[in-house]
């Protein structure tokens, strides 16, 4: 007989392993199945996390080439240490891929090592490496299987000369020349993290903005200053080819509505033209599960797949492919499951840009907020202005608030600076309660902090601000 559990959820990427730790908690027995040898997804192991690692070395690098002298430290035969700074990366993920193995033991839950597979609804199939497979029974199923790069079409990838952000995160030299395909949030990341190190960079974007989605404002003056980094941006352009036969890689650019083509040369491409849910060989079809039109799984609010007993979260299912959107998923599935009311607000999901400075959003961005024919308002405040930000060197970016015009409720808001990502959180809090730039204006902020900068910004939708 096989074993029996309540739920049983195949991928344990940020989304699966909170679900079975949250569901855990409640009461459930739960077992998850992941095709990897360690657990946390893509983003522990080949995403958010050794990303991370790399784009805090290589920033401190660049601090300690480009500000240090200004800071009065004299820094004498500055180098890279690239193995040291992959080992450093690698060291993180381990770190954190072993501390999920540790949360699952100590909740209890069983983890299966093979592919997941659904059998029927109710049984699920792990297919290990070597070994035979076995079939688990249980009364609830999650498909948490996360996403994969997207390929470009006719241009192959060998993960060490034209690579996907998998192969960008292990490069064993920094290139000469880096081509990156795709000026969206890894293209911008990892581009950061070798031009950091070296390589001159040019970013080829088939639209005629970077980072599309983001406020056109805040990715117009991100823009410019990626420039003054020394990024090279072609625009409205498509990579028709990458010719690998020589020393360096040839790689055919051509205006994306057509027209003359223009060959460049790189050591290395990165293709970052966004990722694909995961949805093959599950066994979905088979078991009756629908797909949507990008070939994601289709739920309803509750994460419910059209059969009864089998669920989806994450990336593999609607909207934005986040680490903490899928968890926050993950919470309120179980949350769902053990009869309570899980819920997340799908209006206040941050999201940050990891590049310096960073780039943070929340809520709606103002093009939105157009569209939608909301009259609103904008404060504005420069970190030029802001007395921390000139002690540490760090006065580049701005802070945006959007404000409805009638009810001064905060719709969305927009950093570009040092620390964005951990200062947007006040709003993303301020947001969740309904808070109007007023709350946030009349709420004293510690001086002399980067903060400062977003009470300025609110102040801004209302009578003004005070240092600018
Ligand atoms: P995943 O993390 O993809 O996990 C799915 C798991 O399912 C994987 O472990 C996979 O091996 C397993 N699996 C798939 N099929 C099967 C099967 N049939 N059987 C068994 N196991 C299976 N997001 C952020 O919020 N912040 C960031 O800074 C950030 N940085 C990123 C950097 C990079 C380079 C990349 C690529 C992504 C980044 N992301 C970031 C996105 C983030 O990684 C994803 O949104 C997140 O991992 C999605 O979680 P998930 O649980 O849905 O899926
Ligand atoms: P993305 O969707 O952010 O950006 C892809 C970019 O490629 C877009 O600008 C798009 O217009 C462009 N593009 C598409 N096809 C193209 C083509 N043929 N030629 C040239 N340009 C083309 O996708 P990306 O950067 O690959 O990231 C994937 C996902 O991973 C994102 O959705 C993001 O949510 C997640 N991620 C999040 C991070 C974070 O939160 N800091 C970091 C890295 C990834």
């Amino acid at each position: 007989m096989s074993e029996q559990f309540d739920l049983t959820i195949i991928g344990t990427g940020p989304g699966g392993y909170v679900c079975a730790i949250r569901a855990a908690q409640l009461g459930m027995k739960v077992a998850v199945v992941e095709k990897r040898a360690t657990h946390g997804g893509t983003c522990l192991n080949i995403g958010c996390i050794p990303s991370k690692a790399l784009l805090h070395a290589s920033e401190l690098y660049e601090e300690a080439g480009h500000n240090f002298a200004k800071l009065g430290i004299a820094v004498d035969g500055l180098n890279v240490d690239l193995p040291g700074m992959l080992k450093h990366k690698d060291d993180t993920v381990k770190s954190n891929t072993s501390g999920i193995e540790f949360l699952f033991k100590k909740n209890k839950i069983t983890a299966f090592h093979g592919w997941g597979s659904i059998e029927a609804p109710g049984k699920v199939k792990v297919t290990p490496d070597e070994g035979d497979a076995q079939v688990i029974e249980s009364k609830h199923i999650v498909i948490a299987t996360g996403s994969d790069s997207a390929n470009l079409p006719g241009i192959e990838i060998d993960e060490k000369r034209v690579v996907t952000s998998t192969g960008a995160i292990d490069l064993q030299e920094v290139p000469e020349k880096m081509i990156v395909v795709g000026a969206g949030v890894i293209g911008l990341e990892l581009g950061s993290v070798w031009a950091r190190l070296g390589a001159e960079v040019t970013v080829v974007e088939f639209l005629d903005r970077i980072l599309p989605g983001m406020d056109g404002e805040v990715a117009k003056n991100f823009q410019r200053t990626l420039k003054k980094q020394g990024f090279k941006f072609k625009l409205s352009t498509k990579v028709t080819n990458v010719d690998k036969s020589g020393d360096k890689l040839n790689v055919t650019v051509e205006p994306a509505d057509g027209g003359e083509a223009e060959a460049l040369d790189a050591d290395v491409v990165l293709v970052a033209i966004g990722r694909t849910p995961y949805t093959e060989g599950l066994g979905l079809e088979e078991a009756g599960v629908e797909l949507d039109e990008r070939r994601r799984v289709k739920t309803d609010d509750h994460y419910k797949t059209n059969v009864d007993g089998i669920y989806a979260i994450g990336d593999v299912v609607a909207g934005p492919m986040l680490a903490h959107k899928a968890e926050d998923e993950g919470v309120a599935l179980a949350e769902i499951l053990a009869g309570q009311a899980g819920h997340v607000n799908y209006d206040v999901i941050p999201g940050v840009v990891y590049t310096n400075p960073e780039v943070a959003s929340v809520g709606k961005t103002e093009e939105e907020v157009k569209d939608a024919g909301i009259e609103y308002k904008v404060g504005k405040f420069q970190f030029t202005a802001n007395g921390r930000a000139k002690a540490m060197l760090a006065t580049d970016g701005f802070v945006k608030i959007i404000a409805d015009k009638n009810t001064d409720r905060v719709l969305g808001a927009h950093i570009v600076g040092k620390g964005a990502g951990e200062m947007i959180h006040e709003l993303a809090v301020l947001m969740e309660f309904g808070g109007s730039a007023e709350d946030l204006a009349r709420t004293c902020h510690a001086h002399p902090t980067m903060s400062e900068a977003v009470r300025e910004a609110a102040m801004g939708c209302g009578d003004g601000t005070i240092h600018m």
